[in-house]
């Protein structure tokens, strides 16, 4: 493992005023927000509709790194260059989702476990081939009475350090994600407890399978109330919430923390990270950025409409939203 390397990338992908595309999402996912969308749910619409992001003119602008999926990564635009050099001559860098998907966690129903730790090694190597410099794998926990319990808690903190440790010794820098569900009713505080143990239980393990701090990244949800919950925080309550909740948790040689946007819409997830820059600028021991899927595809998806002639609006779609979290995260700022 060539640490330097590895924390180089890390710093790379949290730049000021950058963050990351997830654009990783399983054949299964990807085909239920086209089906929401009245689409096909063919290989060529999905190729297509990454063709259309990755080709976003300027989208390296604000985007460090984009997030594939096994079946992107190896495709190609109908001009027949690969996304990957497509990516790299945006100044963009190619990661890749290597998880297998959360199922459920045996004798905990409710709780799941994600899977993939078997036969990763020769993937991770094969994906340091094809271009990719680093990699992303989600734990999905979920807030309910007796929830998450102790196992899920452990089993899927063992599964992400196994994973990062591995990816290490690869040479690919993990994003270790750690996604604290939107869905139920709790409330701002509940959220703040649960995701502070999932964190603390994480980096535990972290530790204890030797994943070396600086050549990682933390992809966490934000500290929100319940979606079904009747008293919403402000948005200072949210963002005081989370970066309270990353500070007791998160040691200080992470490069950066990098947001996943759990289902808020853009705008919010948009509004909440601007938050914890303006009220914490200059105060955090880590870069804090965004690496959204939803919250950046969301309204070019609902624009493109499968059509070609809409790819120009759609990419223009794209644009605003990275646009806004670049600004959100302080592009353009003087330094
Ligand atoms: P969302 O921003 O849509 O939550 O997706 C990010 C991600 O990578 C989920 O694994």
């Amino acid at each position: 493992m060539n640490i330097s390397i590895l924390a180089a990338i890390a710093q790379a992908l949290v730049a000021p005023g950058k963050g990351l595309l997830a654009m990783d999402e399983s054949t299964g996912t990807c085909n239920a927000r086209f089906a929401a969308q009245g689409l096909p749910q063919t290989v060529e619409v999905r190729r297509a509709y990454r063709e259309l992001l990755v080709t976003t003119p300027g989208l390296g602008e604000g985007i460090s790194g984009a997030i594939l999926f096994d079946e992107t990564i190896r495709q190609r635009t109908t001009a027949g260059v690969s996304f990957v050099e497509i990516l790299q001559r945006a100044g963009i860098i190619p990661g890749i989702k290597v998880d297998l998907g959360a199922h459920e966690l045996a004798g905990f129903p409710g709780e799941q476990v994600t899977e993939g730790l078997d036969g990763l090694r020769p993937r991770l190597a094969e994906y340091v081939q094809l271009g990719a410099r680093f990699a992303k794998w989600r734990a999905v926990l979920t807030i309910g009475h007796d929830r998450p319990s102790r196992a899920g808690l452990a089993a899927n903190a063992h599964a992400l350090a196994r994973y990062a440790a591995l990816c290490q010794a690869t040479g690919l820098v993990p994003i270790v994600e750690p996604e604290v569900l939107l869905t139920g009713p709790h409330s701002l505080a509940r959220c703040a407890a649960v995701t502070e143990e999932v964190l603390h239980e994480v980096f535990a393990q972290l530790r204890t399978q030797g994943v070396a701090l600086e050549g990682m990244l933390l992809k966490p949800s934000m500290v929100l109330a319940g979606a079904d919950c009747p008293q919403q925080p402000t948005t200072a309550q949210v963002a005081d919430a989370t970066v309270a909740c990353l500070l007791r948790t998160v040691p200080a040689a992470v490069p950066g923390v990098a947001f996943l946007s759990g289902g808020q819409s853009p705008e919010d997830a948009t509004r909440h990270l601007a938050a914890m820059h303006e009220r914490f600028a200059g105060r955090l021991p880590w870069a804090l950025t965004f690496s959204f899927g939803r919250a950046l595809q969301q309204p070019a998806l609902a624009i493109w409409a499968g059509q070609a002639a809409n790819v120009p609006a759609a990419q223009q779609a794209l644009l605003a939203r990275v646009h806004s979290n670049a600004v959100a995260v302080g592009a353009g700022s003087v330094v």
